[in-house]
């Protein structure tokens, strides 16, 4: 059928991750640490994102082309003023079915409701640690949980599912694993660990300072019991464990020491308009420019449409130490993970 187009490795496109900004208000070790990107850091001047109608007008010719599923990206994308009036317009797009938002939840207090009556269905919050002291030296901004905190609680408040996102990293916080679990079980919310991936090329990743999914999971099910829970959609990140006790779930995304570019289902767009097939791509396919000479629709998803085909980014799957030392990769910030 038209709709289920096919790369070269007959992977299915289903997914659009949008970056709406490149901006943070945080200063994340392993994604934006502040000796690089300080207050002299070209960030993408606001004439040169995308506009709301250039990202409609792309995310319905990508729901035409059988995605199904939208989240909204930064930097922290609740810096891109009137995002809710985005997530309005990307919400009447016939075939797109779930929309969603990763973010660090600073704004939520002041944004949750907004954006949940304008069509967003969860968020995905950002939390590496429970204990105030590890959280303000990750964050590069000495910002302590409770803000977060309270953003988690607004989005439930305002009917959000909230998943929350910890990036464990040897010696930044691996003694939270079992503080996070203690803290979210049983709450409804579904805490999912993420190792340490080599994203960009300016956050210092090292195999040693990765700890393994393995080692996440044998550390929980040794105090709370632990069993395999099937995936909720095909090609989902986070692999699923249940509490044996019925107190809920939680997630570990394995990019390095279990790689899943197999069902990898997305394509990710820039706040400045370029298209990357991979989260560890070199360069992007330059739609904005496009857009901006005018063409058609029919162009425009054909255009799409033929970058996906000849698609053929596995990286974490051919990922080496050596490899991802020489390779020129974006920025986390830049494409929103
Ligand atoms: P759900 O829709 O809730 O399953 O969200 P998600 O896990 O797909 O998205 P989220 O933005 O919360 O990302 C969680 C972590 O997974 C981040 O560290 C992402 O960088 C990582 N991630 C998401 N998609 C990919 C991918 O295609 N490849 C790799 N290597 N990592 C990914
Ligand atoms: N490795 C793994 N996850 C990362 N994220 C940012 N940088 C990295 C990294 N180097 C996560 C953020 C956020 C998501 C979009 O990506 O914590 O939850
Ligand atoms: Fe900002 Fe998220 Fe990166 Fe932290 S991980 S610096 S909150 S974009
Ligand atoms: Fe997809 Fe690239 Fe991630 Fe593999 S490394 S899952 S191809 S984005």
């Amino acid at each position: 059928s038209e709709k289920a187009i096919k790369d070269h490795f007959g992977r299915t496109l289903k997914d659009l991750r949008i970056s709406v900004i490149d901006k943070c208000n945080f200063r994340c070790s392993y994604c934006m640490p502040k000796e690089i990107f300080g207050d002299d850091y070209p960030f993408l001047p606001e004439s040169e994102l995308l506009s709301f109608e250039e990202i409609t007008r792309l995310a319905k010719s990508f729901a035409e082309l059988g995605v199904e599923k939208i989240r909204i990206t930064g930097g922290e994308p609740l810096l891109r003023k009137n995002l809710d009036q985005l997530i309005m317009e990307l919400n009447k797009i016939p075939g797109i079915h779930d929309i969603a938002l990763t973010t660090n939840g600073i704004f939520l207090p002041r944004k949750a409701k907004k954006l949940k009556e304008a069509g967003l269905k969860r968020v995905n919050i950002s939390l590496d640690a429970i204990d105030d002291e590890v959280f303000k030296a990750i964050n590069g901004k000495g910002v302590v949980t409770l803000p977060v905190l309270k953003g988690i609680e607004a989005a439930q408040k305002a009917g959000l599912k909230v998943k929350i996102n910890m990036v464990v990293k040897k010696g930044m916080n691996d003694n939270q694993i079992l503080p996070m679990a203690r803290y979210f079980k049983g709450k409804d919310i579904i805490l999912r660990y993420i190792e340490f991936m080599d994203v960009g090329n300016h956050n210092g990743w090292d195999m040693d300072n990765v700890i393994s999914k393995k080692q996440i999971i044998d550390q929980i099910n040794e105090e709370m019991p632990l069993e395999p829970a099937d995936e909720n959609y095909y090609g989902e990140v986070a692999s699923r464990y249940r509490y044996i006790d019925g107190d809920g779930e939680i997630g570990v995304i394995s990019s390095v020491t279990e790689s899943f570019c197999g069902t990898c289902t997305r394509i990710r767009l820039s706040a400045d308009g370029k298209l990357y097939t991979c989260l560890f791509a070199s360069s992007g396919y330059d739609i904005r420019r496009e857009l901006r000479e005018g063409l058609t629709e029919e162009q425009l998803k054909e255009n799409l449409a033929s970058l996906w085909h000849q698609r053929k980014d596995r990286y974490s799957d051919e990922r080496t130490e050596q490899i991802s030392k020489n390779k020129k990769k974006i920025e986390m910030s830049y494409i929103g993970g």
